[in-house]
């Protein structure tokens, strides 16, 4: 059961949804935690729930878009638990708009959140697991689209699949380290985060629920486990991979989904449809 037994890691976006599942499952298996997020209460609360339950934690306030900022986080992690053995990639940023409604400023906001936050964290972790000459492992989640592209969300699609050209690289870059690097997939998850920001609306929900052959939302807990069993020597040779967990929603899509460029909604405006947007 505490495949992670005295390891520490670092979990982005630890605050909430995913991120929260994740270092809560994580601390279970018996690693210490170190959540990063920009907000500090929801952080210190699930920080304070690990040790609730008998673990350790760590909340460090931080963007994952200040590549200082995030160099402070590994550094405290790794003055209060003493070392560091891998990395969980969570932080996102997203929102729906039609593409051709998407100023540069919002291109820029979920690329820096989603890609350059990314190579942040993940280099910064490396180095440290490198200089120590300790091995480690690092899991970033992804969507479907990074590779089936989606309507919408050119920005996040765009930056998904450059986490997983990113973690491919590395993979056989590292692998002389001992670091392995994969990427978890998952379909739509029952979270504020992702519901605010993608299904906002009791149609938009539907709609996504209709896509996915299993006919539910994954919840939290589902990926965190996923995780858990990459992050872990039970995944010892598995490295550049990307392990999906949708439902079946990718695969579906090809022959049921919307025809690309009907499936557009946006959460401008509280969910009521941009300029030009399509139903
Ligand atoms: C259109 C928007 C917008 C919206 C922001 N922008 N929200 N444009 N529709 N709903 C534009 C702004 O107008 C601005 O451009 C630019 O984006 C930056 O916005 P800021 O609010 O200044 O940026 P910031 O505070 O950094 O916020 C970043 C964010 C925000 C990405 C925009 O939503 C955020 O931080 N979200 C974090 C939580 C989140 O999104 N979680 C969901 C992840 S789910 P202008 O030009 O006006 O200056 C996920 C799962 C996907 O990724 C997979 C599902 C299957």
């Amino acid at each position: 059961m505490e495949s992670l037994a005295g390891r520490a890691y670092l979990v982005t976006g630890g605050g909430s949804g995913i991120g929260a599942a994740t270092a809560l499952h994580l601390a279970r298996l018996g690693a210490s935690v170190t959540v990063l997020g920009r907000r500090k209460e929801p952080l210190e609360s699930v920080a304070a729930e690990v040790e609730r339950q008998g673990g350790h934690a760590l909340a460090f306030p931080a963007d994952v878009r200040d590549p200082d900022a995030v160099g402070a986080g590994v550094a405290a992690g790794l003055d209060r638990f003493g070392r560091i053995d891998g990395l969980v990639n969570n932080a996102a940023g997203n929102f729906v708009t039609p593409a051709e409604s998407l100023s540069p400023n919002g291109w820029r906001a979920v690329v820096d959140i989603v890609l350059n936050g990314t190579w942040n964290c993940t280099s910064a972790v490396a180095r440290a697991m490198i200089e120590a000459g300790t091995p480690g492992a690092v899991v970033s989640v992804i969507a479907t689209y990074a590779w089936t592209g989606h309507p919408g969300t050119v920005h996040s699609a765009a930056a998904k699949a450059g986490v997983v050209s990113m973690t491919r690289t590395l993979a056989v870059e590292w692998a002389r380290h001992g670091i392995r690097l994969n990427c978890v997939a998952p379909g739509p998850t029952e979270t504020d985060g992702a519901g605010g920001a993608l299904w906002a609306t009791p149609e938009d929900r539907a709609r996504v629920l209709a896509s996915v052959p299993m006919g539910r939302f994954a919840v939290p807990p589902e990926i965190g486990d996923l995780t858990g069993f990459l992050l872990s020597d039970r995944a010892s040779y598995i490295t550049g991979e990307v392990l999906t967990a949708d439902g079946g929603q990718w695969l579906g899509k090809q022959i049921y989904g919307p025809p690309l460029g009907e499936a557009i909604t946006t959460t401008n405006g509280g969910g009521a449809p941009a300029a030009g947007a399509r139903h």
